[in-house]
């Protein structure tokens, strides 16, 4: 299957790498890339491995249509940068994808923060694959989940920790190190947005917030309708204090429904250490679904870097391929 790449970042690059590990079981193509301001890559026949590698990008083609209508793709992996205040350009992208028939795979939040039950309409009537396993929690399923394990079970809630890059800057004031200290750390792992305050105001873990919200919830909300309180009001001097008595603090996103809807909030709270959303390592995230028939339970994802939202992405290929998975011989 021929895949065009929009958007060859952090994460791009990380699934080209995946996708040339993994070449033998699951023989996709990348037959185009497209940037902001490097350029446009495209080879209807597949870009080669130093191509990818190194990749020397020509023009950058003048529009979205031009860049897709040249990569002849089955395909389209959105990759651009989180717009969490519209969800633009990606909406567009997935709509040019959609148009031309091309399946689609995204990490990026924004288009099911804003606009997913449209997509998902659009795509259905189009008879096309919508995917988005990377937009909350990097790989570890959770859209996947819901689609294939839960079947009945009704989401009353959810609480989670989904912003690794505040954890990462905690983690760094409780050290004694500063925010920006933090911020620049988390930015060389490569987990950060392109624009940073994105994941320390909070507005990240909002647009998770509302894409749970809207696929699991039906909620049809937007990242501006989550209360949102980001952690730039914390000091290192106080998270020390904090840490002395056994407590710390974690960016919680939390979402339940109420009688007139659903209620969707962010806010830096303050936990004991021990507390099953203080607990976890690092980079980690954390997921608990509330739900009436299955209670309480949640999915993990300990110390998630680049490679696993890269993995994410590739799950959702897989599928989207309907490739069968080689069963071990005996
Ligand atoms: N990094 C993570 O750990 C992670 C985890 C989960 C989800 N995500 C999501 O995955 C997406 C990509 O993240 P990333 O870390 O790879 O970002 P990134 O490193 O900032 O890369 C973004 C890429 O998008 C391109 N781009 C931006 N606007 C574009 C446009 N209008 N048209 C075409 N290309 C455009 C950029 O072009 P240039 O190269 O020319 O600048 C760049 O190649 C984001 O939506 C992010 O929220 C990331």
């Amino acid at each position: 299957m021929k895949l065009a790449f929009i958007g060859y970042g952090n994460v791009g690059r990380a699934l080209a790498r995946l996708l040339r590990q993994k070449r033998r079981e699951f023989p996709f193509t990348i037959t185009g890339i497209h940037t902001l301001r490097h350029g446009t890559a495209v080879d209807p026949a597949g870009l080669s491995h130093s191509q990818l590698e190194a990749p020397h990008f020509g023009p950058r083609m003048t529009s979205i249509d031009e860049f897709l209508d040249a990569a002849c793709a089955d395909i389209a992996v959105e990759l651009t940068t989180l717009d969490p205040s519209h969800g633009e350009p990606a909406i567009s992208h997935i709509r040019a994808a959609f148009a031309r028939r091309m399946h689609v795979a995204t990490a990026n939040k924004g288009p099911i923060a804003h606009a997913y039950a449209a997509l998902r309409d659009e795509a259905a009537r189009a008879g096309l694959g919508f995917r988005f396993e990377s937009a909350v929690m990097d790989g570890a399923p959770v859209f996947n989940l819901w689609n294939h394990c839960l079947p009945g079970v009704k989401v009353l809630g959810f609480t989670g920790v989904l912003n690794s890059t505040s954890k990462v800057v905690i983690d760094t004031m409780e050290r004694g190190g500063s925010f920006e200290d933090g911020l620049a750390a988390a930015r060389a792992m490569g987990i950060t947005e392109a624009d940073g305050a994105f994941d320390v105001e909070g507005w990240d873990s909002a647009a998770k917030t509302a894409a749970l919200a809207n696929v699991l919830m039906d909620a049809g909300t937007t990242p501006q309708q989550v209360s949102t309180r980001g952690i730039t009001r914390l000091t290192p001097a106080r998270l020390q204090e904090m840490a002395r008595q056994g407590k710390t603090v974690r960016l919680i996103s939390r979402g339940r429904r109420t009688r007139s809807g659903v209620s969707l909030r962010v806010r830096a709270e303050v936990l004991d250490r021990c507390d099953i959303l203080a607990a976890t390592p690092g980079t980690s995230n954390l997921i608990l679904f509330h739900t009436d028939l299955m209670g309480t339970f949640g999915t993990v994802s300990i110390e998630p870097g680049v490679e696993q939202t890269a993995y994410g992405v590739f799950s959702d290929l897989v599928n989207l391929g309907q490739f069968r998975v080689a069963k071990p011989e005996g």
